[in-house]
């Protein structure tokens, strides 16, 4: 059997397959962040075959302060969970696990939908080249309301019946923000070394960690190269790595690019980030998920194989079609 179709223990849960269906925004829920008939139908036209082990819900914003598009999925409230639970429920009666992608979007704000009253909160007063806007820096105040809002989501995450979070700290939001040398420019204890800009993101993980079950998976989605000049790369993601694994982390999800998710030219090359992926891996005592242009099922199991990851995740060919997974893993048979 190709291990790609073979079993995985995350935390304490035994998922099917190692296939992903990957975090992809859809923005098809209501103003106000709330599921719509279109959210349930569009993750159920994606479940229904069985194919995934595991599936991850698109970035979800843990503060209205943080949302990244007037219509995005929120987690910020708890008059959000009756609405979250209709989605968790339809992924379930479909056998499938699934997470949340819980988010702050920081300086990455969608400029054309925000309003002159939206402040970009960020780790430091820069200008986002990929959303066009300036942000401000966060106090130790904004810090700490931060930290507790994505406690509170994961909280709220639970309560709505899914079986874990992805905390994402990829793709130049917040916690990419802090992370990167590119972005962070302060010279208080969250900026400077290494340690003072891993400190936002491992602040949040704890707090996500004691605010849940045991049982509950905590994934975070890792920046594994920022894909520009002065920005982080995976040899010294990997250093903070063995930290995020204490903090009793179940699973390192690897992408990049501090202005999207692709790398300029590769964007079909299957498993783009391997190379990334492989340095993090070798740090982590948790399974890694590789994501980035996979179009087949073909190569996915060689990646494992060759000990680079231990999952593969896969958007843009789930999205263009829904039985995309059930379809490839025929072949595999
Ligand atoms: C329309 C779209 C929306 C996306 N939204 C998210 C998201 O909400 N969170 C995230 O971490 N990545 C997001 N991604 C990135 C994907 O998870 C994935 O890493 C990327 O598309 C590369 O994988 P692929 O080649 O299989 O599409 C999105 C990608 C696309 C195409």
């Amino acid at each position: 059997m190709k291990s790609v179709l073979k079993t995985i223990k995350i935390n304490n849960l035994e998922l099917r397959n190692r296939l992903i269906f990957a975090p992809a925004a859809t923005y098809m829920c209501d103003i106000n962040g709330n599921i719509t008939d279109k959210t349930l139908e569009y993750y159920h036209d994606r479940t229904v075959d069985r194919s995934f082990g595991l599936v991850v819900i698109e970035h979800s914003y843990v503060d209205i302060k943080g949302r990244n598009r007037r219509v995005q999925l929120s987690v910020s409230k708890d008059s959000d969970i009756p609405s979250l639970k209709k989605l968790s429920t339809v992924i379930h009666n479909n056998d499938t696990p699934v997470l949340v992608q819980i988010n702050h979007c920081g300086a990455a704000m969608f400029v054309e939908e925000a309003t002159k009253n939206d402040i970009a909160y960020s780790a430091s007063a820069i200008h986002n080249d990929r959303f066009k806007k300036d942000s401000i820096s966060m106090s130790k105040k904004d810090i700490k309301e931060v930290i507790d809002s994505f406690a509170k989501a994961a909280y709220r995450v639970q309560e709505s019946g899914f079986d874990g979070v992805e905390i994402h700290c990829c793709h130049g939001y917040l916690l990419n923000q802090f992370l990167s040398p590119k972005t962070n420019k302060r010279t208080d204890e969250y900026g400077g070394s290494l340690e003072n800009r891993a400190r936002l993101l491992l602040e949040v993980t704890k707090a996500v960690k004691e605010k849940v079950r045991k049982d509950f998976i905590v994934s975070v989605r890792i920046v594994g190269t920022d894909i520009v000049d002065g920005g982080i790369d995976a040899e010294e993601v990997a250093k903070i790595v063995p930290d995020l694994c204490k903090l009793g982390v179940n699973m390192l999800s690897v992408s990049g690019g501090i202005g999207g998710y692709i790398i300029p030219g590769k964007e079909n090359v299957e498993g783009y980030f391997a190379p990334y992926a492989k340095v993090i891996k070798d740090a982590s005592s948790v399974p890694i998920v590789l994501t980035g242009g996979f179009k087949t099922l073909e190569k996915a199991s060689d990646f494992i194989d060759n000990n680079i990851a231990d999952l593969i995740g896969v958007a843009r060919s789930v999205i263009a079609d829904s039985h995309w997974a059930k379809k490839e893993i025929i072949k595999l048979k």
